[in-house]
């Protein structure tokens, strides 16, 4: 039997009321046992500056990059802010690239999904992001590739996906990312 992974979740939003937030929940709602999932947020993370890499750097920086440190595989889902990754998220990716060398993503494997009012689904976040995770050395879900528009019109009042059919898409979606954390640590089998 496959051992539990565990996956942390970084939402783009901040905001409260956060429809990606929801997204998030109806992704993990889909996967299968074989994965756990914590929120990790990014939302009090100082500013990235250089200056504050010392001994001692914030201990909002910290605490984030244990538990990036401690999962073994990373989940994003953001919405797309002017064409590309929301800044909270970008000082998130850059929190936890250093100190130089000592990156707590780098080799997690990753998944992204993206989402949108409209009908573009946040692709230009989507590959805004997968650069990043390039330098990262992070190995990204290639397939499905998941560009989610009208998630304005996602989810009831109780927050539950209406569509069927995008249910089974977001199921696809976490099984695929399962089954990349399995190839990732020789897991299959
Ligand atoms: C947006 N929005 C947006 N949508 C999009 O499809 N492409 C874009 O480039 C942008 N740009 C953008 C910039 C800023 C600053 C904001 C605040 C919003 C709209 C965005 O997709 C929408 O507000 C989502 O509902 C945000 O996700 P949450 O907060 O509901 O999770």
């Amino acid at each position: 039997m496959s051992s539990v992974k565990k996956v942390a979740v970084i939402v783009g939003s901040l905001r409260a009321e956060s429809k990606t937030r929801l997204l998030a929940k109806a992704i993990i709602a889909e996967a299968p046992e074989n994965l756990s999932f914590d929120f990790v947020e990014i939302g009090e993370l100082a500013l990235y500056n250089e200056d504050l890499e010392t001994d001692t750097p914030p201990a909002a920086w910290t605490g984030f990059r244990k538990q990036i440190s401690e999962a073994d595989a990373v989940l994003f889902v953001t919405p797309e802010y002017n064409r590309s990754v929301p800044g909270a998220l970008k000082n998130a990716i850059d929190v936890g690239s250093r100190p130089y060398g000592k990156a707590a993503y780098s080799g997690k494997p990753a998944a992204i999904v993206t989402a949108s009012p409209g009908g573009i689904g946040g692709f230009g976040a989507n590959h805004h992001l997968r650069q990043s995770l390039v330098f990262l050395n992070m190995p990204v879900l290639q397939q499905p590739e998941a560009y989610i528009g009208g998630l304005w019109e996602m989810f009831d009042e109780a927050g539950n996906v209406k569509s069927e059919d995008t249910r089974k898409f977001l199921k696809t979606i976490a099984n695929g990312f399962s089954d990349l954390i399995k190839r990732t640590y020789h897991d299959l089998g």
